[in-house]
């Protein structure tokens, strides 16, 4: 990852991903506004929704709304794989639950945004689990820790609410967290918080079936105020994630007056506040770009885990831009869900045979 022209050269992407980036970074830019907010009506023309649909895609896919809780506005959406109408046994196995969480700067998009209703859909019918895709509250109206608080909520209601019927027997002691770029900051949070014992908030979940048995974290949104040498060396190359954007975002989700050595921004241990991660943090899978700037971040990231002790699986791509999972055409985007249920079996395995 040495300089910015080889950098360059490897970015062969296809005119209509090129065409579609251009179109998303000016969304994104012109919808800024000087003092932190964002013009939503305008944002919106750019951020098509898809409603829920209970009638199954072409994969047998069909999907549902639910209010979390209505008084802040947290919803999510089920996906549910197909049944297997022809299967022998009256009572189908149960399905584990893979609790996703959107991308965005912790800004923008929605469970319901195109590109992630199709991800999760495919998903949901690439690996065989239920999918929760959480609506989380966004920055700047509603700053950290308001994500984190939602993660933990949608995990609760979980654990003492039934999901709509056509969602079909779910395996809570199988549950997944998984998300892309500030989703998977999310998911990172939420799983310290969910097995640490003195969580947070009251009462902590120490009787709830919801077991987090991995979490999954594509290209995650680290950073600290450091800049890494590929921060550095593909500002100006990469699309979608540059220094200006990244800064920006942080503003809008930290505490005013908080800078990026935060402990939600920084977590790798190397501005000296290393998280304390509890017994019972899962294994974790972190996918990471060649052509993302957040890869040093990512990689710091997974050998923090490895020093204290918990499995990690790394999936690099080098040809991977940040939010490659955008673009289903893309063959590492084809190549990410195998990835995906390769560790979630894997990780079912490991469960049947202890
Ligand atoms: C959002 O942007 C549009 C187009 O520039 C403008 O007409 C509208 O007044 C803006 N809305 C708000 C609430 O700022
Ligand atoms: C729902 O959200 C409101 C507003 O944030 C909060 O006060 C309330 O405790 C939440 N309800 C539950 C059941 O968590």
């Amino acid at each position: 990852m040495a300089d910015a022209h080889a950098a360059r050269s490897r970015l062969a992407l296809p005119l209509s991903v090129r065409l579609r980036l251009f179109l998303l970074e000016a969304a994104v830019d012109t919808t800024q506004r000087r003092d932190g907010t964002i013009n939503r009506t305008l944002f919106s023309l750019y951020d098509r929704k898809a409603p829920a649909d209970p009638r199954p895609d072409g994969s047998g896919v069909s999907s549902t709304d639910v209010t979390v809780n209505a008084s802040r506005g947290l919803w999510a959406r089920v996906f549910t794989p197909s049944v297997v109408e022809s299967s022998p046994s009256p009572s189908p196995s149960p399905r584990p639950v893979i609790v996703y969480f959107h991308g965005g700067g912790f800004t923008v998009f929605s469970a319901a945004s195109l590109p992630y209703d199709a991800l999760c859909r495919t998903l949901c019918s690439g690996v065989g689990a239920v999918v929760v895709s959480v609506n989380y509250r966004l920055a700047p109206e509603h700053r950290f820790p308001a994500a984190y608080d939602d993660g933990e909520a949608v995990l609760r209601y979980l654990g003492t609410t039934a999901l709509p019927d056509h969602a079909g027997p779910v395996d809570l002691s199988t549950c997944f967290l998984a998300g892309d770029s500030a989703g998977a900051n999310i998911v990172h949070h939420l799983a310290q918080r969910w097995t640490t014992a003195t969580a947070t908030s009251s009462p902590p979940p120490s009787h709830t079936p919801v077991h987090l048995a991995g979490i999954v974290l594509l290209e995650p949104y680290f950073g600290g105020e450091e800049r890494t040498e590929a921060e550095r060396t593909l500002e100006g190359v990469a699309p979608v994630v540059n220094i200006r954007r990244s800064d920006h975002w942080w503003k809008a989700f930290l505490p005013d007056g908080a800078d990026r050595n935060h402990p939600a921004t920084h977590v790798t241990g190397d501005a000296g506040q290393e998280p304390e991660l509890p017994d019972a943090f899962p294994p974790a899978m972190v996918v990471i770009g060649g052509l993302d700037p957040l890869q040093d971040w990512d990689r710091r990231y997974a050998a923090m885990l490895r020093r204290k002790g918990k499995p990690v699986t790394v999936v690099e791509f080098p040809e991977a831009i940040h939010a490659f999972y955008f673009f289903p055409g893309l063959a590492v985007s084809g190549k990410l869900v195998d990835e995906i249920k390769v560790f979630v079996e894997s990780i079912k395995a490991k469960q049947s045979s202890d």
